[in-house]
């Protein structure tokens, strides 16, 4: 038997950013493969609570094989999770400590021989740099937001999006009946894919997304071509960070004043009020929040989560730290962490799920 078979290794782990369904099936699954890949007798997980703060502040715990029974189907994640960047952490007795330096001695204080840090674009960064400073860090790649580079899919994305998809069902019938207008906010404040997926899955007429900054005049001509064709109701996907023409010309703190002056609490709420004094059609915001991301992951998540978690624990395995897990076509593989930190994967707009979207009909209220 190869002699790093007998290594013994402990490995911390730590969710961070908002959380997903997901998280703890990728852990059960990076623990799980562990176990067998190096024996369970040779494995010892520590667990981290509130992801990078916890780090910060020695939250650690030597977690226990039966912690980790009867999670892959919860919501959320066992280890608590926090979205503030660790720069921005205040931690109550001395906020003027070294939050780099605090999280490299908590590494060695536990003496662990990796750290697999779950998170988003934030937590990818913030891995990288700890991976700089010379801890051993493997990333696994989780966002309802699916805009991780080097990725084609993160986990927590496709239950996101038949949550997402069931809202729209619902309310399309509801739109049918009483002919009205619904604009539904999906969340996603930089890219579009949840909205553009459950869009297209919910058979949303118009779809609105950061990527492809709209024209109000082209909305309310796609509701108008619906009503001349007999069509009195209209399904509106509007992510979180959709914006129109003129405000993408303009900085974010920018836009976000205008928007405050203007009195308008989010995109939605101006784009249903908009429509409905055009349109003279009732038009109603429907915002499912933080539904989205609530609850038990999807039969494609828990295959994806297992996936990703078993191919973490052969990267321990093989001491081959400083990389992120992927999925790349139908293939589990790995990009260097520094590839992906500061990075965003965003919805190209001539990209081929926009242009079957348009090849349907649907309308991204640009043209
Ligand atoms: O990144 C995931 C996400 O759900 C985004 O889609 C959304 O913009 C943000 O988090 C909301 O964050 P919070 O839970 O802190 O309101």
């Amino acid at each position: 038997m190869a002699s790093f078979l007998l290594k013994k290794r402990r490995i911390g782990i730590l969710t961070s950013g908002g959380d997903c369904p997901g998280l703890n099936a990728t852990i059960r699954g990076v623990v799980k493969a562990c176990y067998q890949l190096m024996g369970e007798e040779n494995i010892e997980i520590v667990g981290i609570s509130d992801g990078f703060y916890g780090l910060i502040r020695n939250h650690c715990t030597l977690m226990k094989p039966t912690d980790f029974y009867g999670i892959l189907t919860r919501g959320g994640t066992i280890l608590g999770s926090r979205r503030t960047p660790y720069k921005k952490m205040q931690i109550v007795e001395n906020d003027n400590i070294d939050k780099v330096k605090q999280m490299k001695e908590t590494y060695r204080e536990w003496n662990l021989d990796c750290l697999l840090t779950l998170g988003g674009n934030g937590t990818h960064k913030t891995a990288n740099l700890l991976s700089e400073e010379g801890l051993n860090i493997i990333g696994l790649p989780k966002t309802i937001d699916n805009d991780i580079w080097g990725t084609s899919v993160t986990f927590g994305f496709h239950t996101a999006v038949d949550i997402g998809t069931d809202v729209i069902d619902r309310i399309h019938t509801t739109a049918h009946s009483h002919s009205r207008i619904m604009v539904v906010e999906i969340m996603g404040n930089k890219a579009g894919w949840l909205t553009l997926y459950t869009g297209i899955a919910g058979g949303a007429d118009i779809i609105l997304i950061p990527e492809i900054p709209f024209n109000m005049d082209c909305v309310i001509k796609a509701i108008q071509n619906r009503a001349d064709s007999g069509k009195h109701f209209s399904i509106l996907a509007v992510a979180e960070g959709a914006l129109d023409i003129t405000e993408a010309g303009m900085k974010k703190k920018e836009r976000l004043q205008k928007r405050t002056e203007a009195g308008e609490v989010t995109i939605t709420s101006r784009v249903a009020k908009q429509v409905q004094e055009a349109t003279g059609y009732e038009t109603r915001a429907v915002v499912p929040g933080h539904m989205l991301r609530g609850g038990s992951p999807s039969a494609y998540d828990r295959v994806l989560s297992t996936k990703f978690g078993a191919r973490a624990a052969t990267l321990i395995q093989k001491d081959k730290f400083g990389y992120t897990v992927a999925l790349s076509g139908d293939e589990i593989t790995e990009n260097h962490l520094s590839d992906v930190a500061m990075k965003t994967k965003f919805v190209a707009p001539e990209g081929k799920e926009v242009v079957t979207a348009r090849n349907i009909g649907i309308s991204f209220g640009d043209k």
